[in-house]
Parts: C-alpha cells; structure tokens; sequence
C-alpha cells in the first residue's frame, strides 16, 4: 500500500455502478437504462430537436426517481472521507443527486444534473422546480420553450473539463469507481493520470473496459469495496 499524507491531491471517478445499491438503473448492465430506451432518441441535441417531450419525459421520470432513493454506503463513505483530505476533489459522471446528498464537497458533475435546468436562449443554468415541458418558462429571460435539462449528450462537450485535466496532471492516486469506462473522456482519465504519475485504482463490480490502465484493482460491490478500500487507506494516511 502507497502512503499518502492528507494533502496528497487525490482525483475520485465515479460512475453509474455507485448508485446501482441504491436503486438507480445503470446504463449497461442488464436490465440497465440503453436496454429499455435508443441513447439516439433521449440523450442527444439531435434527439431533442426531434422530439423534445419524449426526452422531457424521459429526464423528468429520472428525476422523480431521486425522490425515491438515498445515498448508500458508499457515498457516504466517500463523503467522510473525502471531506478530510482537503486536496481530492469528486468527479462524478453521473446526474443524480446522490453524492451531494451524501454531503460531499469538491465535487464536479462532468456530465450535468437531473437537478439543473438551462435556457437555450440565456444560458442561465438554474435547479429544476417542477417537471420541464416544451412550454416551460424560463424565469430569467421570460423564454417559453427554451428550458432544456442541464444535462451533456452524446456529442457535447462535458464540464469542467479544464479544471478536471489540471486535477489530473497534479493527483498522486486516482480512484475510478463503478464505471464500464465506455465513454470518453471520462475512459481515458486513469491513463492520464498515471501518465503524470498517479497511483491509479480501479474499484467495481467488474474489469472495466479500461482496466488495463490501472496499476490497482479491487471487484466487488461498491458498499462493500469502497468503505474497505478507504479504511485501508486512511491507515496509510500519515
Ligand atoms: N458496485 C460497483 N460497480 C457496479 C455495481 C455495484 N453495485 N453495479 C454495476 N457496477 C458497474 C458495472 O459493472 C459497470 O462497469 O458499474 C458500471 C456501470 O457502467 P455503465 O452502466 O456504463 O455506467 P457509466 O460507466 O457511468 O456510463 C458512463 O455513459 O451513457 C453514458 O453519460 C452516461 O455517464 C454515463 C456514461
């Protein structure tokens, strides 16, 4: 086990498989979110263009699914940790709400949040106060229909994407937790980070598509890998 101290500057990637304990579907796992619906009709500008309600109602249902889970153990447990080692910051590609619940800070949503909402006519980013409809209106700009959910298709640009590569050239262990590694940029951040000499962790259910690119692995559920994995490392944590 690497010793660490506890400014070493530590970068978490999590995906969907975090979440999964808590009831929210994946993407890919069977049974998961592109089984039951075509990523090309929900999930791109093309397919809103096309059909906004369909995608409306698609992120409003996920949305209303938050009401209805919690944090698991595993955010939690990043959450306590985390907030003690001042230098690591959460990266997370998902849009649930479950990491800020669980009351994490330094926490970056790469992908946006079911709880955001954008107008396409200002740019005013805002949290979303009931279901989005095409006739939402956009409190700022007094726009109707504008109001999209702040959330990154396939084919946009994901957020804070100059902050999370700086985070990267700078960690000393990066984490990757619950993602297939099947989409980038977010697959290629381990290989990133150990190029900049990164301790790199892969904790999931199973090898990822880019498991090659961790130094470290550990499989298993994540409320039962991540809470050992982080015991183990605080021991290590001068
Ligand atoms: N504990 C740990 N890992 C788990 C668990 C669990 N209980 N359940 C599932 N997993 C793992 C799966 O083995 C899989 O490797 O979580 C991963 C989930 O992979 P995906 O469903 O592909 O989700 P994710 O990696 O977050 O997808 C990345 O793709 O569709 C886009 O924008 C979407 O952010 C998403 C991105």
């Amino acid at each position: 086990m690497h010793t660490y101290n506890k400014n070493t500057p530590i970068v978490v990637l999590t995906g969907a498989g975090i979440s999964a304990e808590s009831g929210l579907a994946t993407f890919r796992d069977n049974d998961g979110l592109w089984e039951n619906h075509r990523m090309e009709d929900v999930a791109t500008p093309e397919a809103y263009a096309r059909d906004p309600e369909m995608v409306h109602r698609f992120y409003n249902h996920r949305r209303q699914q938050l009401t209805e889970v919690q944090p698991n153990s595993a955010h939690v447990c990043l959450a306590k940790y985390m907030n003690n080692l001042p230098n690591s910051w959460l990266i997370t590609q998902n849009v649930d709400d479950l990491h800020q619940r669980a009351g994490s800070e330094r926490l970056l949503h790469m992908h946006g949040s079911l709880t955001l909402q954008r107008c396409t006519a200002c740019d005013q980013v805002g949290a979303v106060a009931a279901d989005l409809r095409t006739d939402s209106l956009c409190e700022t700009c007094q726009s109707v229909g504008s109001v999209r959910p702040h959330i990154v298709w396939f084919g946009e640009m994901p957020l804070y994407m100059e902050q999370i590569y700086q985070l990267l050239e700078q960690c000393e262990l990066f984490l990757s937790i619950g993602t297939s590694g099947a989409v980038y940029p977010a697959a290629g951040f381990a290989q990133i980070a150990a190029a900049a000499g990164a301790h790199t962790v892969e904790l999931n259910l199973v090898p990822s598509d880019v498991s090659f690119a961790f130094a470290e692995s550990h499989y298993g559920k994540a409320t039962e890998i991540v809470p050992a994995y982080f015991k183990k490392l605080v021991a290590f944590t001068d």
